[in-house]
């Protein structure tokens, strides 16, 4: 059976996708330095022979290289995230040196490679839905959380240099908005999660800014499904696409509606921008236009928000 190394596969994506690859009988291979990931995420996976943990840095090319010495594919999502609150030396650091080592690996055996990058990327572009053809419209560099999205639209850059100057097959998977069980119970996991711990503690929910910035919301099977398209289909060699859910809500709505489904007392709370420091700025409105996800990958979602949500509260509810 194929080989495949998840590099992040303790994070939440990367545990979603090994066990869908342990489930396929493949042999799959995470490699992960545990600051956001957790060894719980992969626990019902761990003891499977054809199952390996490396508790490393990506930065390691030595151990990585090790990994990936008779490897067929490597799913790349080791990163740092939005600099929301710091942390923007990690952000374009790792995210930069640690998709120059994975593709330099790879490219020395020709791995077939798909590379996580992010909606994000388009930023503060104004016509939404945002299909991959559309410009990547940064705010200024004095404002920190802009690292995040150059750190990406770097590593996508590179990816495409590996593809054209190395022959490399290798994917950019630009996603939006995953959850689902396994995603970081904290802002790190996106503003499901902490409203989710929120409403189940009866807490106020921090919604930032007014919240009627957009966002859609994709289901972690559905990502997963995604990527194993990309992985496995030779056409999506070279290109970048858009990985989520056309299903577009106001953030004050999601939390209203979590606050409902959980029977919860919360109140919500606004949180001003100004509070981060760093100048934070929002993106308005983030929707992705799915067309050459739909005619290149066959992809469409298939888990609604609602029910993605109710599966996602019941995982919440064990830390209670
Ligand atoms: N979850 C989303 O909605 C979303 C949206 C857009 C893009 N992405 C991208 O998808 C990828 C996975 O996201 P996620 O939500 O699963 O994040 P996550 O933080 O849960 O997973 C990332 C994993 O990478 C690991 N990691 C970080 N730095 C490392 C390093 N230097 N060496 C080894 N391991 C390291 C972390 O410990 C973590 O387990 C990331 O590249 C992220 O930027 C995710």
């Amino acid at each position: 059976m194929p080989k495949l190394v998840i590099t992040g596969g303790a994070g939440f994506i990367g545990s979603n996708l090994a066990k869908y690859y342990i489930d396929r009988r493949w042999q799959v291979v995470v490699i992960d330095d545990l600051s956001h990931g957790s060894k719980d995420n992969i626990k019902e996976i761990e003891r499977e022979p054809k199952f390996e943990f490396i508790l490393a840095d990506i930065r390691s090319a030595g151990i990585l290289e090790k990994a990936c010495a008779d490897a067929d594919f490597l799913v790349h999502l080791a990163a740092y995230k939005i600099p929301r609150y710091g942390d923007a030396l990690k952000t374009l650091t790792i995210n930069n040196e640690g998709t120059r080592t994975v593709l330099e690996t790879v490219s020395k055996r020709n791995i077939k490679t798909v590379i996580a990058s992010t909606s994000d990327v388009y930023g503060k572009n104004p016509t939404p839905p945002f299909a991959e053809s559309g410009d990547l419209v940064l705010g200024q560099s004095m404002v920190r959380r802009w690292a995040y999205a150059a750190s990406k639209i770097f590593d996508e850059h590179l990816a495409l240099a590996y593809s054209v100057e190395r022959e490399l097959p290798v994917v950019i998977l630009r996603f939006f908005g995953s959850y689902g069980p396994g995603n970081h119970r904290s802002w790190w996991g996106g503003p499901q999660a902490v409203f989710i711990e929120q409403a189940l503690r009866d807490l106020s929910i921090t919604v930032h800014g007014d919240g009627r910035q957009t966002r859609s919301f994709c289901y972690v099977s559905d990502t997963v499904s995604g990527i194993a398209s990309a992985l496995e289909s030779d056409k999506a060699n070279g290109q970048i696409i858009n990985v989520g859910s056309s299903e577009e809500i106001e953030i004050i709505e999601l939390a209203r509606k979590i606050i409902s489904m959980t029977g919860s007392k919360s109140k919500i709370e606004f949180v001003p921008y100004e509070s981060f420091g760093g100048g934070y700025e929002d993106v308005r409105r983030r929707v992705p236009d799915l067309h050459k996800a739909d005619s290149i990958l066959g992809f469409k979602t298939k888990v609604s928000l609602a029910e993605g949500l109710q599966r996602t509260i019941n995982w919440h509810k064990q830390y209670l």
